[in-house]
């Protein structure tokens, strides 16, 4: 069959999946893959379950689409207080995907503060490597070096301060012996640009693929919290991979005990059944909005029935297999047989994340840091050697400064077992010593 495929990737074969049962892929010829990044760390739950089908299926049967232009559906309500009572936001926005969602979350910013007699404060402030979707705006907000370049006469700039990614820090210093200079980085940038005219902040409370969950230290927040509150800025948390369950908390910031003003979620919420995403703000954050009385922002699928069922199923089962608390125990688990490798591995420098988010990062030398040249493709020949081991996984994206840096994130469905934790860690050694094998 000739192949009319426009592919992201035309350098690398990646298999032909036609099924899917558990944590497991598989393609035409009945290879089996451990999906070890969840698709890209966007199927929290296990593949192949026939309540999620049936939800789908039973959905469509009863009412597959409505705009929510001429009219609301109690599902969308119904949703909303689900997501209300697992994130302890108010109102919630519904979008077909991350990018928009983002895209809503940073319009909402704008409309509260134009609402609120405060029309200058129109930058969205926020993180060098970070990545935010892939529409010119959230391209813009991004700070993917790497993902930008192609398309940089398109994007704008706001303003973007240094991630928190202690591996590599930007400032020199040693995560727990710091003072979180990249917070108080904040509160510069925002002199800066000078507080009337900035509306947000928004960041990845966990990094994502560009900064190999990047998990800051507990009191990066709450100065980011308190730098924001001082100059009424709004905190705008980009949760669409690390929220929802998948670090252990329904939201990634309940760690550090922080409440957004805007969450953006996506992925995990629609348990890799189907494209949802959605936009919580507060009671505060919607009033102004809604004292105006319109709202312009969103997109034909938002909000669909289909959707919200999914999420409403998704959330269920969360709950009822007491999905969190395995998202914790097999995230240890998985952090602490990737760890173990570290002593055998010479180029594995640092495993860092939260629940089942982990990143293992290569490097050419564990006591400077130094990343291997990009020539050298680390990243590429351990993604393939994985894959030969039966193991997809997500490649990293140049984490030391968005020009060089390799690794891959890990992280299977909600539902793993103990066991599937143990063989995914060995493939992941397998994999990595015939890499070091090829490189070394
Ligand atoms: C943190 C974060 N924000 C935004 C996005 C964009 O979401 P989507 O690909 O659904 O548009 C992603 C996707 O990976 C993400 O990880």
């Amino acid at each position: 069959m000739e192949n009319h495929v426009f592919k992201n990737n035309w350098k690398s074969d990646t298999p032909k999946i036609v099924r899917g049962k558990g944590i497991y892929l598989y393609d035409k010829d009945g290879k089996g893959y451990i999906d070890g990044s969840s698709g890209s760390i966007s199927s929290s739950l296990a593949h192949g379950r026939v309540d999620m089908a049936e939800t789908l299926r039973k959905q469509a049967e009863t009412l597959a689409y409505v705009t929510r232009l001429t009219s609301i559906t109690p599902l969308y309500e119904e949703v909303s207080s689900v997501l209300a009572d697992n994130t302890h936001m108010d109102r919630f926005f519904l979008t077909s995907g991350g990018s928009e969602a983002v895209e809503v979350a940073t319009k909402i910013a704008l409309s509260y503060q134009r609402y609120r007699e405060k029309p200058n404060k129109t930058k969205i402030l926020s993180r060098w490597l970070s990545y935010h979707g892939c529409t010119s705006h959230t391209m813009s907000i991004g700070g993917n070096v790497a993902r930008r370049s192609d398309y940089i006469s398109q994007l704008t700039e706001d303003g973007h301060i240094a991630p928190p990614l202690c591996y590599h820090c930007w400032f020199g210093k040693e995560r727990n012996s710091c003072n979180c200079e990249c917070a108080e980085a904040l509160e510069t940038e925002i002199l800066m640009h000078g507080p009337e005219n900035i509306a947000g902040f928004i960041f990845e409370t966990i990094g994502g693929s560009t900064t190999g969950a990047a998990t800051p230290p507990l009191e990066y927040y709450k100065k980011i919290r308190e730098i924001c509150d001082k100059y009424d800025v709004l905190v705008i948390a980009d949760e669409i991979m690390c929220g929802y369950g998948r670090t252990g908390k329904m939201l990634a910031l309940e760690h550090y005990g922080i409440k957004p003003d805007i969450v953006v979620l996506a992925k995990s919420m629609g348990g890799g059944y189907f494209p949802v995403g959605a936009v919580g703000t507060t009671e505060e954050v919607a009033a102004p909005i809604k004292a105006h009385g319109s709202f312009m922002g969103g997109y034909t699928w938002g909000s669909n029935p289909i959707a919200c069922a999914t999420v409403i199923q998704t959330t269920k089962i969360i709950h009822s297999e007491n999905l969190l608390e395995n998202v914790t125990n097999m995230g240890a688990l998985l952090k602490s047989g990737l760890e173990d490798l570290m002593k055998k591995h010479p180029t594995l420098g640092d495993v860092r994340g939260i629940g089942l988010m982990v990143c293992t990062e290569f490097v050419k030398d564990k006591n400077t840091r130094e990343s291997f040249d990009p020539e050298v493709n680390f990243t590429g020949k351990f993604i393939n050697n994985a894959r030969e081991e039966g193991l997809l996984l997500n490649a990293g994206s140049k984490y030391n400064k968005g020009i060089r840096g390799d690794g891959a994130l890990i992280g299977p469905c909600f539902e793993v077992s103990k066991e599937e934790i143990e063989i995914i860690v060995d493939r992941v050694d397998k994999a990595l010593s015939n890499t070091e094998k090829e490189v070394l």
